[in-house]
């Protein structure tokens, strides 16, 4: 056995501490979400240090009961994580938190929207009752985890809930939003498209932004669960279509997918192009556009990135 007192040996010690007790960071993430601290310590762009009471004043003026200690705790945690800043008063002692970059991406904006729902969604009680089971994915890999826990998959379960569809749907327009921002900066693929489906298009903001930028595209079709697409908003241009992209795909010159191609894609030549679904139907599309979070590193090798070293998202229960 090698000698324990050695540095390396302490170091991996407490990274493994770290490691087991991780769960403390996304679950202070979701606490300060669900009080809504962001939007309290933004208010309308000031951002200015506040202390724990201070924002809980903001927050329950007229609990006498919250504590602002604990609150203090999440805030500090959630500090050495670069979410807030920390400023010390050095007369008083006290100290003061401010919203970093990383921050202010979950306050919420003119629309509405921001990254905090999407951390609630992925904090649904549902999906933390499938986490403990991960493991049961590598012993027996024809059940997933999310239908272990609740009896049937993500997106049956969401298809009758209501509000959990709501939710994931603007989850995904407060992180898609501004990503697709980023990318129609920098991208121009979709010239030359006059018929495009977006599958897996949830409210249908890509499509809406694709066609705001490229007039070109005269037909979008925004194609996702029919109980998905029943709750999308209408959008001039966009046509909603309901089904299953495991059965079929409604025929268009190009397919956008954005956040739903696990299962459905490789990667062959210079592009992506599609697999085997969409049946009947693979020869008509030959321009693809496949995007996923690692697009935000580099926009001009963005649709050939598919590195998701070190991406916790890669890794859901379903
Ligand atoms: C993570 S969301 C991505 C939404 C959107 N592309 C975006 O990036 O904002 C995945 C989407 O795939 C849809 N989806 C899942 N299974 C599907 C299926 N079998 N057929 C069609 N759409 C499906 C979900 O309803 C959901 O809207």
């Amino acid at each position: 056995m090698e000698d324990e007192s050695t540095e390396t040996r302490n170091q991996a010690r407490i990274k493994i501490l770290e490691l087991a007790n991780m769960i403390s960071v996304p679950m202070s993430l979701n606490a300060v979400v669900r009080l809504g601290v962001p939007d309290a310590i933004w208010q309308s762009g000031s951002n200015s240090p506040l202390s724990a009471s201070q924002i809980l004043t903001r927050l329950l003026p007229s609990s006498s009961a919250a504590d602002p200690d604990n609150l203090q705790r999440l805030l500090r945690m959630l500090t050495s994580y670069g979410v807030f800043s920390e400023h010390l008063d050095c007369c008083s002692g006290d100290r003061k938190y401010s919203l970093t970059d990383v921050g202010k991406t979950l306050v919420t904006d003119a629309d509405g929207l921001s990254y905090a729902t999407y951390v609630l969604q992925h904090h649904q009680d549902e999906l933390m009752r499938a986490w403990p089971l991960v493991h049961e994915a590598v012993v027996d890999p024809t059940t997933e985890p999310f239908v272990k826990a609740n009896g049937e998959p993500a997106y049956d379960y969401y298809g009758k809930k209501p509000e959990m569809n709501g939710l994931m749907q603007k989850a995904m327009s407060g992180v898609s939003v501004p990503f697709m921002k980023a990318i129609l900066d920098g991208y121009d693929g979709f010239e030359g498209v006059k018929r495009l489906v977006d599958v897996g298009g949830s409210a249908g903001d890509c499509l809406r932004m694709i066609l705001h930028k490229f007039p070109n595209v005269q037909e979008g079709i925004n194609f996702d669960l029919p109980e998905v697409v029943a709750r999308a908003p209408r959008i001039p241009g966009v046509k909603h279509v309901g089904g299953d992209m495991f059965k079929s795909i409604p025929k268009a010159d190009a397919i956008f997918m954005k956040s739903a191609t696990e299962t459905l894609f490789l990667v062959s030549g210079s592009g992506l192009r599609l697999c085997s679904y969409a049946p009947g139907n693979e020869a008509h599309f030959s321009v693809l556009a496949l995007v996923d979070f690692p697009v935000l590193c580099s926009q001009s090798e963005a649709l050939l990135v598919n590195d998701l070293k070190n991406f916790s998202a890669d890794l859901l229960p379903f």
